[in-house]
């Protein structure tokens, strides 16, 4: 790889089962739950864009149809919207496909683990760096601040490796994350010494938390393809991170924004609160209504 490429493409793994938000992921995607009114994915895919990422790569399953109709042309619709003359909605549902931006979709045929659904890319990535993104981890910008996912692409037009975002979290939660220790090299840039996969809090080497963004060198996938199964008996990406840091460097980024745990129930009540505080349309009359509730 050379290490001046920029990162182009990002992968977006889709294809869980998402069982913590049953029934509502019985036939739907988790990752098309909306915030006030846009879907989880869509803001993902909006993060990479804003990070200067161009090719959209989909990894999913079975009931993820929606997420391929959510990203392509609706004729009827915008053609009902055009006869009516809504045209600030026109614009809203254009604005979803971007003359530059194209979407490949590849599905991984058995919920087999992160790193497998990463692996399921592999021919759509080719030989490049790449950004991950979980759509279930909904991340906020810092407030006039860059999206987290082009904090990492300039840390990476830096580094030249491996990134992995990273934020403190309290040592009762240290089990539902990846946890690494490192050595700081720059301001909130460490360089990965140890990484692990959801450890109990007695054992936890520190309270740095892996969230679901991602940039990888083509590195990893050579890796996954030999990865045995860890945890869960799914092909983790932890560990697939853990082996790729004995050939080269990794590096974790600190990054300035909000992260929402959107798989779980209180991260995306959370989440909607917060974001519908703030969306113009809504903000205010729904701040008089909480301000009402008598809790
Ligand atoms: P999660 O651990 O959140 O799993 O996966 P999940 O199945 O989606 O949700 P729960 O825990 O059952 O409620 C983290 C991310 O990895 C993707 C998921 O779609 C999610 O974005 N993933 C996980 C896959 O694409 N394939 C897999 O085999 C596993």
């Amino acid at each position: 790889m050379n290490t001046t490429q920029r990162v182009r493409k990002a992968v977006f793994p889709v294809a869980g089962l998402g069982t913590r938000f049953l029934p509502a992921t019985k036939a739907s995607p988790k990752e098309m739950l909306p915030i006030v009114d846009k879907p989880l994915i869509q803001y993902a895919v909006e993060e990479a864009h804003a990070a200067g990422i161009q090719h959209m790569i989909f990894v999913t399953g079975r009931s993820k149809r929606a997420i391929e109709d959510h990203f392509d042309t609706a004729y009827e619709l915008e053609a009902e919207l055009e006869a009516a003359q809504k045209h600030a909605l026109l614009k809203l549902v254009r604005e979803l496909q971007p003359d530059d931006m194209s979407f490949s979709y590849v599905r991984q045929p058995r919920s087999l683990g992160l790193g497998h659904a990463v692996l399921c890319a592999a021919h759509l990535v080719g030989n490049e760096p790449f950004a991950v993104l979980l759509a279930d981890d909904l991340m906020t910008a810092p407030p006039g601040g860059e999206p987290v996912m082009a904090q990492m692409t300039r840390q990476f037009d830096k580094l030249g490796r491996s990134i992995l975002a990273v934020q403190e979290v309290p040592l009762e939660h240290v089990r539902r994350y990846g946890i690494v220790v490192g050595e700081t090299v720059e301001p909130h840039t460490l360089k990965v010494s140890h990484i692990v996969e959801k450890p109990m809090p007695e054992v936890a080497p520190s309270r740095l938390g892996v969230a679901g963004r991602y940039v990888l060198t083509p590195a990893i996938f050579d890796i996954l393809r030999d990865q045995p199964k860890g945890a869960g008996g799914e092909i983790q990406l932890t560990d697939g991170i853990a082996r790729l840091m004995t050939r080269e460097a990794v590096y974790a980024w600190e990054y300035s924004g909000k992260r929402y745990d959107c798989g779980s129930k209180e991260g995306f009540l959370e989440a909607t609160v917060e974001l519908a505080l703030q969306h113009p349309e809504v903000s205010e009359s729904f701040r008089n209504y909480l301000k009402g509730l008598s809790l």
